[in-house]
């Protein structure tokens, strides 16, 4: 089988204007539920992209935590490359890839460090094997060998025995402010669908057009 010959066509519907929500986030909650209804693998998995110092850009998933109008959510660690990036650049996109059902989200924003107390609320709802883990990965640094994890994660199951696990300060959330929100819709002959939010000044008021396929 060829690359080339690997293709497919996109039938399941298009997207019309007159079918859309006002707010992207209205409309992202209903694309989020159908994901999850239609039982896709990690539904809330999206792709986010930062650029280094050089403007060499990375990507790496990460799971969506909650979602309202002042952002979208995800958790993880502040020494890590990602968090290296944000404190230089703030800009930031992300990328929800729904396949089966033939769409894709896009968005763009900036990112902005979650407080103290949201950190810890979400923190202390996650397993313990994830909050030790979280304490015993410096993330994205270099490690000789995974026996040095296993055994720090060792160390602190038996430290952290019978008590609660403090959180760690290098761990924690950031909210991706919406500057705009792309959702594609896969179509018939290449012809697809897209329509990409604005934001209209600081307000939740959002321009929307239709962008070529
Ligand atoms: C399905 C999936 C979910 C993930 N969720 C997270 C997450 O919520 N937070 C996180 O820090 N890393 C998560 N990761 C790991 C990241 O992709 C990445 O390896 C890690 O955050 C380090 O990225 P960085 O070195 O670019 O900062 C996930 C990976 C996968 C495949």
């Amino acid at each position: 089988m060829k690359l080339t010959d690997i293709r497919r066509d996109y039938t399941l519907g298009g997207l019309r204007r007159k079918n859309l929500k006002e707010n992207p986030v209205d409309q992202f909650n209903l694309w989020l539920e159908q994901a999850i209804e239609a039982e896709l693998t990690d539904p809330t998995a999206m792709t986010v992209a930062t650029v280094d110092e050089n403007g060499q850009p990375y990507q790496r998933i990460v799971l969506l935590k909650s979602l309202d109008d002042q952002g979208f959510v995800f958790y993880t660690n502040l020494g890590s490359r990602k968090a290296l990036h944000l404190q230089d650049n703030n800009k930031i996109s992300l990328h929800f890839p729904w396949h089966p059902l033939e769409r894709q989200v896009h968005v763009t924003g900036v990112a902005e460090k979650l407080t103290a107390a949201e950190n810890f609320k979400y923190f202390t709802s996650r397993p313990k094997g994830s909050q030790l883990a979280a304490i015993a990965s410096k993330q994205s640094s270099r490690i000789s060998a995974r026996g040095i994890l296993e055994g720090k994660f060792l160390e602190l199951k038996k430290k952290f025995s019978d008590g609660e696990i403090p959180m760690p300060s290098f761990w924690g959330g950031y909210r991706i402010k919406v500057e705009s929100i792309e959702f594609w819709q896969g179509g018939a002959n290449r012809l697809h669908d897209r329509f990409i939010y604005t934001r209209v000044g600081d307000a939740q008021q959002w321009e929307i057009e239709r962008l070529a396929p």
